[in-house]
């Protein structure tokens, strides 16, 4: 990673500085850009929250998140001492303008001509520190740039909320609503494997592509969020945001350009081409044990499971499936592509066995963990019969001498620089939210109906029957 320190905001703000994702995720990223000298010089990082702390407990705190959550795990105390002789802590309240004048005497003393915000909070929480914003002497406009972190909002209406609030202070250039999986390595080059290749753009079509799959299951369940969790469910922490940034990303049309709002601009076409969902193009799922999860209602309703069936009505997707599915405690850790095209229009074997066993062609993604790519073809396996198999043209990740990075790293580095390709802009997430308003005001679940998966399964059995009817079946990871 390069970087052009000369242009960067020196000065970071966190609020939400005690929360999780600060400690798992954000100053691990933080401290692995210092060490590797991506950061401006003379970067300042202000820590806010409720929590009272000193600064040195502060420090205590975010150590032992990076220890357990860095890449790199190992912390010299040399480049921790380093780290932190400029990391700092205010405590108050989000909607308190006392907490605020105390942050704005802090932030004083950091020699900076450009502040950068991070609201690690929650949508109401962010939303209360918007409204007290203007009416302190915090950096705005010109001086200041704003990152928030998802879901933007629980719905359309909150998220229009945040937008205006968002408007009133800053130019649409300075707000960086941040998705990780953007920043992912393997979602970046979904761009660059279907523009920097020009044998897929012909086949990349309602003319030869069947449907699309598109999974992101994890095996873990809340972990201990499930107070936030309640509030969220699947679509807002997985579905509204990760899974249709993927979608967008496989189905948009070459954009323009390569600047970041010739490809936002292209992104959003797909939001806004969504058709409405309908019952019966989704469903969704809870799993066993979710509902003894500490800060769980026990007769929750909120699903960890969902999986839907969405068609983009345009000229190149007409009448295409795209199958997403997204969930807690499933089988395995995956978040994957698969493509699958038509099959081959007749067979002109001698076998009718052999003619059977022709697969048609998949093309499987694979965006984490083992990040891959396969392209599954038939042969004609060898030997003296007319045996047909399929094989897979392989690539992984792993045999590259440089392996995917954390996103978060990126995610910074791209707000400091002032790239904003990778974050969400005001239409899109708008046009997002619209697109799952079904999901969210579904009351049509009970809670008798959950628990209806088994952690370690691959989700309610109903989720099958999304695809089974039109003789499809979900490609479940190996
Ligand atoms: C977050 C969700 O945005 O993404 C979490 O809030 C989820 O619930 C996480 O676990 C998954 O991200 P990753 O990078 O681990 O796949």
């Amino acid at each position: 990673m390069s970087t052009d320190v000369q242009s960067t905001p020196c000065g970071l703000v966190i609020f939400g500085a005690t929360g999780d994702l600060t400690r798992r995720k954000l100053v691990p990223a933080l401290f692995n850009l210092a060490t590797e000298g991506h950061l401006p010089k003379g970067f300042t990082l202000i820590g806010y929250g409720r929590s009272r702390m000193t600064d040195q407990q502060f420090h205590t705190h975010l150590l032992e998140g990076v220890k357990s959550f860095s890449r790199t795990q190992t912390v010299s105390d040399e480049d921790w001492k380093s780290f932190t002789k400029h990391t700092h802590y205010v405590s108050g309240g989000y909607g308190e303008r006392e907490g605020f004048n105390r942050l704005q005497e802090r932030m004083r003393f950091c020699d900076c001509r450009q502040h950068l915000y991070y609201l690690a909070l929650p949508p109401s929480a962010a939303e209360d520190v918007l409204k007290v914003l203007p009416e302190t002497r915090l950096p705005k406009g010109g001086s200041a740039r704003i990152m928030m972190e998802k879901p933007f909002g629980s719905d359309l209406e909150s998220a229009r909320r945040l937008n205006d609030l968002l408007g009133e202070m800053f130019e649409e250039g300075q707000i960086y609503r941040v998705d990780h999986y953007l920043a992912k390595d393997t979602v970046r080059n979904l761009m660059v494997f279907r523009f920097g290749n020009a044998i897929f753009e012909p086949i990349w079509n309602r003319n030869y592509i069947d449907h699309v799959q598109i999974t992101a299951a994890e095996e873990i369940g809340v972990e201990g969020r499930g107070g936030y969790y309640e509030e969220a469910g699947v679509v807002r922490d997985m579905l509204q945001n990760h899974v249709l940034q993927v979608l967008a990303l496989c189905a948009m049309e070459p954009p323009l350009a390569g600047d970041n709002e010739s490809v936002r601009d292209k992104k959003v076409e797909i939001f806004k081409s969504l058709a409405p969902l309908r019952r019966g193009d989704y469903i969704f799922g809870q799993y066993n044990g979710y509902r003894q999860e500490e800060n769980v209602s026990p007769d929750s309703t909120t699903p960890t499971y969902a999986a839907m069936r969405l068609f983009i009505e345009n000229w190149r997707w007409q009448g295409v499936p795209f199958y997403l599915r997204a969930g807690k405690a499933l089988n395995r850790k995956v978040t994957e592509v698969i493509v699958r095209f038509k099959r081959a229009p007749l067979c002109t074997l001698d076998s009718q066995d052999a003619c059977r066993r022709l697969e048609s062609n998949r093309l499987v993604i694979r965006l984490q963990p083992d990040e891959s790519i396969a392209l599954r073809f038939n042969l004609q396996t060898p030997g003296h019969g007319d045996d047909v198999g399929a094989a897979d043209l392989d690539f992984h990740y792993a045999s590259l001498p440089t392996q995917p990075g954390e996103a978060y790293e990126k995610v910074i580095l791209d707000a400091m620089q002032g790239r904003s390709s990778l974050f969400w802009r005001s239409d899109g997430i708008e046009a997002a939210w619209q697109a799952v308003t079904p999901l969210l005001e579904d009351r049509s679940v009970t809670p008798v109906q959950y628990p209806n998966y088994e952690p370690g399964s691959w989700g309610p059995n109903t989720a099958d029957g999304l695809l089974r009817r039109v003789g499809r079946s979900w490609q479940n990871a190996e």
